[in-house]
């Protein structure tokens, strides 16, 4: 334990050199979340009510941090993010002061019962124990002499993400929608990350490993692999609550589609 706390302390006095200020956007308003549930039907015909994506090609939002979202959102209308898809869908969301309508739309995401709840999502390709066992390996330490870091710096010991820095959760997104990501990481079709940091990584790794690394991350659950709540952000969003874990959804070993490869080409 008291590595991985030297692990975190280190992401944390390292890692934020890369961020710029304007990168942290507080904590949601008092009750934006509430004004978000009317706001998200048409975000919901893919992301779900529930914020788990109805196919492994659309991302769960459910329980991922509300800064990412808010920034994600920011840069898809900005054009600093693009996908053939959400670049139209954020220009959808009425402008309005301060942003308030893409406040609300984050906070009502990061508010539901998280993704990683219901690890494996429904519709998660099947992996082997070997590929989550080497994605175990990558995620938490990286390969050294292949200039792979240890995802686990910045994204969490369990994938929990990182608040006040605009870090995603990526414990219980869909495998292939990480494996696509890091792809358009690698290639630079996305190259919204602080320093390009996404893209510097990305481009180490082979398919086989970013294939791996997604596989062991659609399992984890931080709640239960380390009892620390990700979303129990107590330091910093007193009056934050998660909705109660018994609402809606699959649990573990729910519903799954039949198994195929989640291997997409590497294009770098
Ligand atoms: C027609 C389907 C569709 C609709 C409707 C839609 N999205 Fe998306 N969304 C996607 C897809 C596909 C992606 C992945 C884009 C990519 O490949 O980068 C995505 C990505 C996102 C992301 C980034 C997630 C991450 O982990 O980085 C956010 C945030 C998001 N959508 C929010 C919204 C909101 C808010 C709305 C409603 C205004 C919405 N979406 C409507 C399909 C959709
Ligand atoms: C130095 C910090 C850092 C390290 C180390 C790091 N990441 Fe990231 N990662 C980020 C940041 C910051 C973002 C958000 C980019 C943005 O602002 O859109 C991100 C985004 C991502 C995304 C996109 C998630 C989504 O919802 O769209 C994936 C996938 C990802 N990282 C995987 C990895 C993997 C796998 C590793 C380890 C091999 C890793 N990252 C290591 C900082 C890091």
């Amino acid at each position: 334990m008291k590595s991985a706390l030297a692990a975190l302390l280190v992401a944390v006095l390292v890692v934020p050199s890369v961020y710029g200020k304007d990168d942290y956007h507080g904590l949601p308003p008092a009750g934006a979340a509430a004004q978000g549930a009317a706001k998200i039907t048409v975000c919901a015909a893919c992301h779900g009510v529930n914020g788990i994506g109805v196919t492994p090609a659309h991302p769960n939002l459910a329980g991922q941090n509300y800064n990412y979202l808010l920034k994600e959102l920011e840069n898809f209308r900005s054009g600093a993010r693009t996908s053939s898809i959400m670049s139209g869908m954020a220009m959808t969301i009425p402008p309005s002061p301060a942003n308030a309508n893409l406040r609300d739309i984050a906070a009502y995401f990061s508010k539901l019962r998280p993704m990683w709840a219901y690890a494996p999502a429904p519709g998660a390709p099947a992996a082997s124990p070997d590929e989550i066992a080497l994605g175990k390996v990558i995620y938490e330490r990286g390969i050294a002499g292949e200039d792979i870091p240890s995802c686990a710096a910045c994204h969490g010991l369990a994938g929990e993400g990182n608040e006040p820095m605009a870090i995603p959760a990526l414990a219980g997104q869909h495998a292939p929608y990480l494996v696509a990501q890091l792809v358009r990481f690698a290639s630079g079709k996305r190259s919204n990350s602080p320093g390009h940091v996404m893209h510097t990584i990305a481009r180490a790794m082979t398919a086989a490993q970013d294939t791996a690394v997604a596989a062991y991350l659609q399992q984890l659950n931080p709640d239960t692999t380390l009892g620390i709540g990700p979303k129990d952000f107590t330091e910093y969003a007193s009056g934050l609550e998660r909705k109660s874990a018994a609402e809606g959804g699959t649990g573990p070993g729910g519903v799954r589609a039949s198994a195929h490869a989640a291997a997409a080409p590497k294009v770098h």
